[in-house]
């Protein structure tokens, strides 16, 4: 959530005593900021407690330079932004009004201790509903890993390392992962790394937190795809970044708008999930990698390259990561492990240049004490084992065939979608006319629930658009969870 400035100290001013008088000497106390952006956060800290309501009419442009003591142009350049943001909109130039959904939700609204530490997970929320057919989880069914022989590794790595409980781990992660991690990833990718530049984290959503939290600050630009990962954007909607959408495509992006981009808003970061994308399960083609890495070092836009399932591909394996071509060090990769190779021990390295690492490894020093030793180390027995191998070639093959009793099952529905080539999901277009919302609540009764495309939206539309899963139901209840489904869309759209 955009809560930048709740900390409302940051502007002079104590709300609990009466915060809305905010006036010119308190805003120029704060050398940091410049005025319009301490304006913006003053309103937008307003509308998020719900001072004002949705559709409510807010000051004129006028009377709020009157009351800070500023100029108008320092008052419209606020509402600017904040019309830009989806916080206002503007109505036959009447003036600005409160767009739904900018409110914090009533009960941190009414608390001043909980609101300041409200933080949203769109897609956590709905993965808390317990369903019996789960298309909105894009995880491996539990059946489809060799689980009979996980304790065969945890066995090992006890008499391998009697001490394993009785030490932390480093902040950094267990040297001996790391060197067998550069290995691989030279092997495979020809990445030229060191340990040194490599750190272990409790899955690929701690390390998109931890690199928000170093180099996102109020204000920042961040480049988004979109649509995109739904937890990246409340990220970095956190950190207080501006965030400029960037469309993808099955062929890729407009690499003329990411310049275009690039040059105008001169952004922080460019988070970027190019192979088997959740939600589209689009992949950037290798040409447009290596052209956008030159894009990112030209412009210094760093590039988050997010990459939790390169190994499920259903055809050819996909090209290599964007981190495979970059010399200037723009490009951080983060590769996942914990989707398809053991859920259970989360584990994902961060491959960047030395100089951030010394800041990630410092932030992640203050959330935690290193990923846990022992995942580390089954993660390491287990991840270049051969059955492991073996058993990524059975993997691919039965999600292939979910994918394919997924997609025969909505063949006559109308809806439209692009088989993917890779990864766990189907992303679909449903009817424009869809009702969205009671489809939502109707399939959570029925004990069904999905993505829908507005929270992996950073501009928050898409609405006919939702994310399936095929990854975590067994065939059978996939077959009829989807039947069950576009039965209960039949019935709500009055569709024979
Ligand atoms: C694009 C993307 N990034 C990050 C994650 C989080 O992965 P992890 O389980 O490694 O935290 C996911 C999981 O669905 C994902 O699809």
């Amino acid at each position: 959530m955009e809560l930048s400035r709740t900390d409302v100290g940051h502007l002079g001013y104590n709300r609990r005593k009466g915060g809305s008088h905010l006036k010119r000497e308190v805003l120029s106390d704060v050398h940091s900021d410049k005025l319009f952006e301490q304006v913006y956060d003053y309103l937008l800290d307003r509308i998020r407690r719900g001072e004002w309501k949705a559709h409510d009419k807010l000051p004129s442009v006028r009377a709020l330079a009157a009351e800070f003591g500023v100029h108008r142009l320092t008052v419209f350049k606020a509402y600017q932004w904040l019309k830009q943001n989806h916080k206002v909109y503007v109505k036959d130039k009447s003036g600005y009004y409160v767009q739904p959904g900018s409110l914090l939700p009533p009960a941190a609204q009414q608390d001043p201790i909980v609101s300041a530490y409200v933080h949203e997970s769109h897609l956590s929320e709905i993965h808390q509903a317990e369903a019996a057919y789960q298309f909105s989880k894009a995880l491996i069914d539990p059946n489809l890993l060799p689980n009979r022989y996980f304790s065969e590794y945890v066995k090992k790595v006890f008499d391998l390392y009697p001490k394993v409980l009785g030490t932390y781990a480093t902040t950094q992660g267990d040297a001996e992962l790391r060197e067998a991690l550069c290995r691989y990833f030279a092997g495979r990718y020809r990445f030229d790394l060191t340990p040194d530049e490599l750190l272990i984290t409790c899955g690929s959503q701690e390390a998109i937190d931890l690199i928000a939290r170093v180099l996102v600050k109020p204000r920042d630009t961040v480049l988004l795809e979109r649509p995109t990962y739904s937890p990246a954007i409340d990220v970095f909607r956190r950190q207080g970044a501006q965030i400029v959408p960037v469309e993808i495509y099955p062929d890729g992006y407009r690499l003329d708008q990411v310049e275009e981009f690039m040059r105008l808003y001169k952004p922080r970061l460019f988070y970027i999930n190019p192979t088997f994308q959740n939600p589209t399960g689009y992949t950037v083609p290798a040409e447009q990698r290596k052209r956008l890495v030159d894009l990112a070092a030209e412009h210094q836009c760093l590039l988050i390259e997010d990459d939790p399932c390169p190994d499920i591909y259903f055809g050819k394996e996909p090209p290599p990561p964007f981190f495979a071509y970059d010399t200037s060090g723009y490009t951080i990769y983060i590769r996942s492990f914990s989707k398809y190779v053991a859920p259970g021990l989360s584990i994902a390295t961060v491959a960047c240049r030395p100089g951030l690492m010394n800041y990630l490894i410092k932030a992640k020093s203050l959330s935690d004490s290193g990923t846990p030793l022992l995942n580390q180390k089954i993660f390491l027995h287990y991840f270049f084992s051969e059955r492991m191998q073996r058993h990524l070639e059975k993997l691919r093959t039965a999600l292939a065939v979910r994918k394919d009793i997924m997609e025969e099952e909505l063949a006559g529905t109308g809806w439209e979608w692009r088989s993917p080539e890779g990864g766990f999901n189907l992303w679909v277009q449903l009817p424009e006319s869809t009702p969205m919302e009671e489809l939502l609540v109707t399939s959570r009764e029925r004990s069904i629930t999905f993505v829908p495309g507005s929270i992996c939206d950073p501009l928050r539309e898409l609405k006919p658009w939702i994310r399936m899963s095929y990854s975590f139901l067994n065939e059978r209840q996939l077959r009829e969870g989807v039947r069950r489904f576009v039965g209960l869309y039949r019935e709500l759209s009055g569709e024979k």
